[in-house]
């Protein structure tokens, strides 16, 4: 008989971080807390830092971290409900025993109005949808194979059909939405594509609007529906990719459906453009690499570095398909056939090789300016490079590109140091630490609070994954198992590193920092887009001795941006070599 009913931050609070970690690992203590070999990477040294104080982990050499429950999920690859039910049995209370019989139930209506949304597609009303999807060429057979389905126009058809199952329900399953004057359906005259997990089960749906905004309309998160970590046609292809070992990435329904139609088996969708952390992990169960195939438009490029980043931390080997211009997989196998869109992938970029091509895409090289561009936005990918041989092709190429000597571009693009192995020890590589990390760290750590740093900054300053932490520590809360249970897994990752991190950083220099560099960058911005504007308006009025001036501030401004920008991630040096020894 399972004990107390308890949510996820008891269960964390009830049992030892420190216990349940000694069982894979050996700890011994060290400072205020424990160390021990990374289980996640090959790991000579203890890298991994454990806190029982703190309830988080955080591996200094390959970066994982987090709370308990992540260490379970990564180390038993179990998903977050299985790991925190088997941590709720051994702190002998029950996890959402009650809820898990209704998510069984919440499959079923799922099923249900699947079925209805299939039904519908054949009925008198459906029609339209059926002519839609012929002439966009997709056959009753793919209909079928892929649960195609159409929401019938009206507000209440699915909120009447299954009204038996209680409003409430078919609001947390995203099939209503809530609105000043009631609930009413969610999707209405679109055409269904029903989004499967990866047993084949519905569990969200995307629709498509004949004509109108938006194009395409999705479930919204719900108990069944974790948007971050699942992937349009995992069912269908997970087959083809355990063989193949590689998965073909596409954005939208119809390039997966299209694809499949054309015999090209391991196409998946990451719905969108944003690919997230959670569906890279779940490509990595089945593939070693990622083919990706965006749109051949300026948003889907830029998508494509970033999902490349994204696959490539998980470990992933990345290529990436050079489509022809303003054309997606969907349009290109139905005018060129199965044949042609193989070859395009067989002869897709190596990752590297894209990036350089972006790169000279994205600047002007006749210009000294633009080449100083290029190499600043090279930076940050570089970085990133492990590979020496790698570095080394990437720095003739760019030397190439810039006309320096391979010398000089390495002396531009900074390397990561190798982290120092001696005895005993490792480092935590801070390097690229600024005013942001340091902000975070101090107050995770406990050594300054949020209300010190209030008045010259807001979470708005800071980026990618450093904003949710700091929009949550903005709110005065500091509970870190809290915490750990908002962030997403790059957010935890980064968090467990501030809190347990044993860098030295001065406070007054931090708050000099902010003073000097968070609220600039935004400000800088939004002169250079008036700037913008009235060079605009003074060319019309043909003021050429204004514009002149207005260009002029306009390319010192940019200097002052990226200067600024450049600041604010290196933060103040000097703190950076004055790392404290962990053991210490
Ligand atoms: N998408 C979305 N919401 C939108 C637009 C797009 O969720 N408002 C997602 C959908 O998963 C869609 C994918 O992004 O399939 C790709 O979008 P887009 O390229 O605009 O659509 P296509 O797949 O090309 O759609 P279609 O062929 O039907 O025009
Ligand atoms: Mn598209």
């Amino acid at each position: 008989m399972p004990g107390q009913r308890a949510d996820v931050q008891e269960i964390k609070s009830r049992l030892s971080i420190v216990d349940i970690i000694s069982r894979y690992v050996t700890l011994t203590p060290s400072g205020a807390g424990y160390k021990g070999k990374c289980p996640f990477h090959k790991d000579d040294t203890p890298s991994m830092t454990v806190s029982e104080e703190k309830g988080l982990w955080h591996c200094f050499g390959c970066g994982e971290g987090g709370d308990l429950i992540a260490f379970v999920m990564k180390i038993e690859r179990l998903s977050f409900i299985d790991a925190t039910r088997r941590l709720a049995e051994e702190a002998g209370v029950s996890f959402d025993v009650a809820e898990d019989g209704a998510r069984d139930e919440l499959r079923e209506i799922m099923a249900e109005v699947a079925n209805a949304f299939v039904l519908n597609l054949r009925s008198p009303a459906g029609k339209k949808a059926r002519d839609y999807l012929l002439n966009r060429g997709y056959p009753e057979d793919c209909w079928m194979t892929y649960g195609l389905g159409y929401a019938l126009p009206g507000w209440e058809n699915v909120k009447r059909a299954f009204a038996k199952y209680g409003e409430a329900t078919l609001l947390k399953l995203g099939l209503l939405v809530q609105g000043d004057k009631g609930v009413y359906d969610r999707f209405r005259d679109r055409t269904i594509f029903p989004i499967l997990d990866v047993s084949g089960r519905p569990i969200a749906f995307g629709g498509r609007a004949f004509e109108g905004q938006p194009k395409y309309l999705n479930s919204s998160q719900t108990p069944l529906f974790d948007k971050g970590r699942v992937i349009y046609g995992l069912s269908w292809a997970r087959e083809r990719m355990s063989q193949t070992r590689i998965a073909v990435l596409v954005e939208g329904y119809t390039d997966v459906l299209s694809l499949h139609q054309a015999d090209i088996r391991n196409a998946v969708g990451s719905m969108g453009t944003a690919l997230t952390q959670g569906q890279a992990e779940m490509l990595k169960r089945f593939v070693d690499e990622v083919v990706i195939a965006y749109d051949q438009d300026a948003a889907g490029s830029a998508a494509s570095l970033r999902g490349m980043q994204v696959l490539r931390n998980v470990g992933l080997n990345v290529r990436v398909a050079r489509l022809p211009l303003g054309e997606d997989p969907d349009g290109f196998v139905r005018a060129h056939g199965s044949e042609a869109m193989q070859e395009i992938f067989e002869s897709s970029l190596p990752f590297h090789e894209f990036f350089i091509e972006s790169l000279k895409a994205r600047h002007d090289l006749s210009t000294v300016r633009g080449k100083e561009q290029l190499l600043e936005d090279a930076r940050e990918f570089y970085a990133d490079i492990r590979s020496s041989a790698l570095r080394e092709v990437i720095e003739r190429a760019i030397a190439d590109l810039v006309d320096l000597s391979i010398e000089s571009v390495r002396r531009e693009l900074p390397r990561k140091r190798k982290p120092r192995h001696e005895e005993g020890e490792s480092r935590p590589s801070a390097e690229h630490w600024g005013v942001e990390e340091h902000v975070l760290a101090l107050v995770l750590r406990g050594e300054a609070t949020w209300s010190a740093f209030e008045p010259y900054l807001s979470p708005s300053d800071f980026t990618g994954a450093n904003r949710s932490i700091a929009e949550y520590l903005s709110k005065g809360s500091m509970e870190l198992s809290e915490l750990m249970g908002v962030l997403d897994e790059e957010g935890a990752r980064r968090a467990s590193f501030y809190a347990l991190s044993p860098i030295r950083i001065n406070v007054e220099g931090t708050i000099e920092d902010a003073k000097r560099w968070m609220g600039r960058l935004p400000a800088i911005e939004k002169r250079l887009q008036e700037l913008d504007r009235e060079i605009e308006r003074s060319g019309q009025e043909e003021d050429w001795t204004r514009w002149d001036e207005l260009q002029k501030a306009k390319s010192d401004l940019r200097k002052a941006l990226i200067q600024a920008k450049d600041a604010k991630r290196k933060g103040i040096h000097e703190q950076q070599d004055n790392q404290e020894n962990p053991e210490g």
